[in-house]
């Protein structure tokens, strides 16, 4: 598996874990007012992260170029800098409104890399087939 389908993966399972024990926490808490800061965890954290890290496993030749590393980046520093100030938002911080718009846009920035990747031109891998015995 290419180097950033690992790394997105291992960053993808913190999320994971942070998004589950911050739903175990409103459910024993029964305070649900954090609800969009724990979904925004799960779903851009843990299975955004896993998709991106599975394209890249799928693509490995877009995997190696240094414009994957920097969409890594950017897309990351977004959700963990979105997750904690939307938490305190959420919270009734609203002092935190202001990081919570800048961390959303630092992740469509990394959303958009997304998708220049995808539309990019990838050299075709031909895979040789098995050969055959008979
Ligand atoms: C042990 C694991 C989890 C626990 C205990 C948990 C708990 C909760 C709780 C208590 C709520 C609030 C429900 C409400 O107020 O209506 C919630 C909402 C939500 N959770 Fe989780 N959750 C867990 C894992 C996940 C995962 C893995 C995902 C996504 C991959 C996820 C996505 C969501 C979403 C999208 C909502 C909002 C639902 C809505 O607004 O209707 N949760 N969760």
């Amino acid at each position: 598996m290419p180097r950033i389908s690992q790394l997105y993966f291992k960053t993808a399972v913190i999320f994971l874990i942070v998004g589950v024990v911050m739903g175990l926490n409103m459910a024993i808490s029964q305070d649900h007012s954090v609800i969009g800061a724990h979904a925004h965890c799960n779903l851009l954290g843990w299975v955004t992260m896993a998709i991106f890290g599975g394209y890249h496993a799928l693509n490995p030749q877009k995997a190696e170029k240094r414009l994957a590393m920097i969409q890594y980046y950017v897309y990351t520093a977004g959700i963990a800098l979105m997750v904690p100030s939307l938490y305190l938002m959420l919270q009734g911080n609203p002092a935190m409104e202001p990081l919570v718009a800048l961390a959303s846009i630092i992740t469509l920035a990394g959303v958009l890399l997304f998708a220049f990747i995808i539309f990019s031109n990838g050299k075709v891998v031909v895979t040789p087939s098995a050969p055959s015995y008979r």
